[in-house]
């Protein structure tokens, strides 16, 4: 990996890295911020006072502290700054526009001045150099208009895969063509034919959630995608947490407008690859808002290889009590261990135990028997155990990458946003799980979770599964698509950073 130049004229690569303060976008723009420190860079990573204070720490402006539960990076500092909103607002899926808003109307105005600060300073008093470069979430395009203002060339990172990106940049297509906003009696199985690249398999069903919520062309959330996706064309670049072979002709479509476009994931996997390869001391440690329970590890070194179910749906799904009652019931009679994730606010305004008192006894006891249920767990060493035999996952693009290099078949149950799309590619494009979107029954369920563990269709999705996380790791060293692309965006940060100071 490289050094940062020698060049004394040019100031040291700073990059500012600023994820939208949710788990999903913050762990990934963590991993990048780590493989850019390993090539030499100084890193700001810019959280929200609120977020810093769930991973153990409070900060303010250039009074830096290090979160006890965030790894130990050498160049990385991390900062906050407040999102402006009150400390018991729904920092989830209820919640995430008013929280879009709060950080575009208030608090934009606090981060430029920050940045404005932060790239005076030739030295700050913590030894590190001026903010050269941002990159920042790119559902957070004003704040990449804000960093440009203030004189810093900014990049976008978009978390989701390239393939919603893609259709997100579409929508105006969509629009036009009239199959967006959905005709009241529409048929959610026809194919949608006006995302070029996609005719083949992509149907009313697997578009992302905003254009089945959409009443009218008008709709909030569905023109906020479509514009933070348009305005990535005109930022330095974008970079997404995908790998060239998976998203081929998504990518293709993204680069014929936005030719800047770097495809650098797995950054998980990258991560990974790097430290075994370097001996960089691994730790366990990862920006993690909810406390990892990890007596789940000692549970899955208890069972059979291959024998569990793991069932999570993500950082910022909210369930009704209805939906978690069929989940259950089913995760009992498909007879098989489960290991699951409920997390503390998955429910709205109920508690999960509660439910739990109200179950037959018949289901108590099987859950006793066969079940393990925590609030959070270290994900990607739970996807790596023997033990786990499938992902019931609600699809979220971390997740489903960290399926994918687990060798792990999903069974997918989509709930928002990309969601529906990445089910999609999983069960009908990569073959390597089956997408169960839009039924909630616990019949269904069932059936569903017995047919991805045990036989014919579960040895299919398992062997497509094995040959896949056998390509995606192999992008990841030296000669793969991503280390090679990771390596052009460095240069291509350098040059932004060079380019600026003359
Ligand atoms: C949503 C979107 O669906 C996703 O595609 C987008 O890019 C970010 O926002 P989210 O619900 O956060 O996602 O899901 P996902 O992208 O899968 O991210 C969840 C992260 O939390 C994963 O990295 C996963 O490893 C981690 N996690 C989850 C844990 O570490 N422990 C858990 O118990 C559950």
């Amino acid at each position: 990996m490289e050094t940062p130049g020698t060049d004394s004229s040019v100031p040291p690569p700073h990059v500012l890295i600023f994820p939208f303060p949710i788990q999903g976008h913050m762990n990934c723009m963590l991993y990048l911020s780590e493989m850019l420190v390993y090539s030499g860079f100084h890193i700001t990573l810019l959280l929200t006072d609120h977020n810093l204070s769930l991973l153990g720490s409070s900060s303010n402006n250039n009074n830096h502290s290090h979160p006890s539960s965030l790894p130990d990076i050498p160049r990385l500092r991390v900062l906050s700054i407040p999102d402006c909103l009150p400390a018991d607002h729904p920092r989830n899926l209820d919640g995430w526009v008013e929280l879009l808003d709060s950080l575009k109307t208030n608090a934009c105005p606090l981060y430029k001045s920050l940045l404005l600060d932060l790239c005076k300073m030739d030295v700050s008093a913590d030894g590190f150099p001026a903010v050269t470069c941002v990159i920042a979430d790119g559902i957070l395009p004003f704040m990449i208009d804000a960093s440009e203002q203030v004189g810093v060339p900014a990049i976008a990172f978009r978390t989701a895969s390239a393939s919603s990106v893609w259709i997100y940049y579409c929508i105006p297509q969509l629009i036009q063509s009239g199959e967006v906003p959905f005709r009241d009696g529409a048929d959610w199985d026809e194919p949608i034919n006006s995302i070029p690249g996609m005719e083949s398999f992509l149907r009313r069903r697997d578009l992302p959630s905003p254009c089945r919520l959409a009443k009218n062309p008008e709709d909030k959330v569905l023109q906020l995608l479509a514009t933070c996706t348009a305005h990535s064309e005109r930022t330095r670049g974008l970079i997404l947490n995908t790998l060239e072979t998976l998203e081929s002709i998504s990518l293709e479509q993204i680069r014929a407008h936005m030719p800047t476009t770097y495809a650098i994931g797995p950054l998980h996997e990258m991560v990974r690859a790097y430290r075994s390869q370097n001996n960089v001391c691994a730790h366990d440690k990862s920006v993690s808002l909810w406390h990892q329970d990890c007596t789940c590890m000692t549970w899955l070194d208890q069972q059979p290889r291959r024998s569990v179910i793991y069932v999570s749906y993500g950082s910022i799904a909210v369930m009704t009590q209805e939906s978690l009652i069929e989940f259950w019931i089913a995760l009992v009679n498909s007879g098989e261990h489960f290991l699951w994730v409920v997390r503390s606010d998955l429910l709205r305004g109920e508690e999960w135990t509660n439910i739990r008192d109200s179950l037959s006894l018949e289901v108590r006891k099987g859950t006793e028997e066969r079940g393990c249920i925590v609030s959070w767990v270290p994900q990607v060493e739970v996807l790596a155990h023997p033990a786990v035999g499938c992902f019931l996952t609600h699809s979220g693009w971390n997740s489903t990458l960290e399926s994918i290099v687990g060798g792990v078949p999903m069974l997918c149950w989509p709930f928002a946003v990309d969601q529906q799309i990445n089910s999609r590619l999983v069960g009908e494009v990569w073959r390597i799980g089956l997408d169960m979107k839009d039924v909630c029954d616990r019949t269904t369920i069932e059936k569903m979770v017995r047919a991805a563990m045990n036989g014919e269709t579960a040895s299919e999705i398992r062997k497509n599964a094995h040959e896949l996380a056998k390509m995606v790791n192999n992008s990841v060293v030296e000669g793969g698509s991503s280390f090679e692309n990771f390596q052009r965006l460095i240069e291509y940060i350098k040059s932004l950073c060079k380019r600026n100071v003359q």
